[in-house]
């Protein structure tokens, strides 16, 4: 009888890791994922006074405290014109269980799951771990989603496909029209569109569509977290939004693999969500110029880079041998082939480093272009 289960050694550890493994501690590092910002006072008051008054000794409700999923759905009026029950709200541990709780609970094995190629490394793996069919798409030359791209990839086997905007690892944002076009996909061809929006409020350029905005059936699952938006990494507090009868099913997934999301981290998110809302936009105006900044620098370098307008990611196309090269000389940065096959010839550049730590790293990398490629 074999040790470990089928499914499981199908699986991967992040490509990412392996990086990280090779880096030194005097390393640049621009493969990190997560905001370099504190994550708001209010938000932590509110956790450390939940403590204080013992609020937070006992599970919470399995979809979470009516606090924090009123907060989600007055978030929803504010920033999207959405109308959101509040029971229709599953709080998390962070976008990363919204999106396994998703995957368990509308992937049959064997049925098919189309994503973007390159795209975030726990879509493959989550899949897998649902007995999924891994179906990665390529992306157009800007690095978004076509539409055509994925109705083409559609079979009578699709039961889900992956939309994420702005996207990890490209920083591409797709366009209202797009957005569009996978809602119409979902209603018609009756497959579930998720849509992983963890980076909804990083956008630089245009705005943030979301597919729920626009389809006419319940076949849009929405993901989000309060990780990247309020720099609350480490809180671990996403959620799920959907349809009454779809959170039905993911409720009985999280509330055997979670029960509920950290108590202290729920009452952190509601504060986050309902307070003042300028530490978004001085972290996004941060990322902004810090983004401008290393696009000027690769396009001295002349390292070819579509412009990304969201996340705090970006995807110059790179010669072999390249990241390897980079990071033996103190720099880190991640390898296209890490999101997929897709990938290869990019190499991933997060900018959640300071402008100073940018400006050095530029310097390596145009002297490694310039000496080794
Ligand atoms: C596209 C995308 N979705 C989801 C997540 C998971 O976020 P969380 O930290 O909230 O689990 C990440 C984290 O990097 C991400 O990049």
């Amino acid at each position: 009888m074999s040790r470990y289960a089928t499914r499981v050694e199908e699986m991967d550890i992040s490509g990412i890791r392996e990086v990280f493994e090779a880096a030194s501690e005097d390393d640049i590092n621009l493969g990190i994922g997560q905001p370099d910002f504190p994550t708001p006072e209010h938000a932590r008051d509110a956790a450390l006074t939940a403590i204080e008054e013992g609020t937070v000794d006992s599970y919470t409700s399995n979809k979470g405290i009516p606090e924090l999923r009123e907060a989600i759905s007055t978030k929803y009026e504010r920033d999207n014109g959405l109308s959101v029950d509040p029971d229709d709200v599953i709080a998390t541990a962070g976008g990363s269980e919204a999106l396994h709780i998703a995957i368990e609970a509308h992937v049959e094995p064997g049925d098919e799951v189309i994503y973007p190629d390159p795209g975030f490394v726990a879509y493959e793996q989550l899949i897998l771990l649902a007995g999924g069919t891994p179906k990665p798409v390529p992306l157009r030359d800007d690095l978004t989603l076509d539409p055509e791209t994925v109705e083409a990839a559609i079979t009578d086997d699709t039961s889900l496909f992956i939309v994420n905007s702005p996207a990890n690892p490209t920083g591409a944002v797709q366009s209202e029209a797009d957005m569009r076009a996978f809602a119409r996909l979902a209603d018609e061809r009756d497959v579930v569109c998720l849509s992983d929006e963890v980076y909804e409020h990083i956008v630089f350029d245009g705005d943030h569509y979301s597919p729920m905005a626009f389809a006419t059936t319940d076949n849009v699952v929405q993901v989000n977290a309060c990780s990247k938006a309020y720099s609350m990494t480490g809180w671990r507090l996403g959620w799920v939004v959907a349809s009454s009868d779809r959170i039905e099913r993911m409720l009985r997934v999280h509330q055997y693999v979670q029960a509920c999301a950290s108590a202290p981290a729920q009452y952190a998110a509601a504060a986050a969500l309902t307070g003042p809302q300028d530490p978004i936009e001085e972290m996004v105006d941060a990322f902004e110029n810090r983004r401008d900044v290393l696009l000027d620098g690769l396009e001295d370098i002349g390292l070819p880079t579509p412009t990304p307008e969201g996340a705090f990611y970006a995807m110059p196309e790179v010669p072999e041998g390249w990241c390897e090269a980079v990071l033996e000389n103190g720099v880190v940065v991640v390898p296209g082939e890490a999101f997929g096959e897709h990938g290869a010839g990019y190499a991933r550049l997060s900018y959640a480093t300071g402008i100073p730590e940018l400006k050095e790293s530029l310097e390596v990398m145009r002297s490694v272009t310039r000496t080794s490629f």
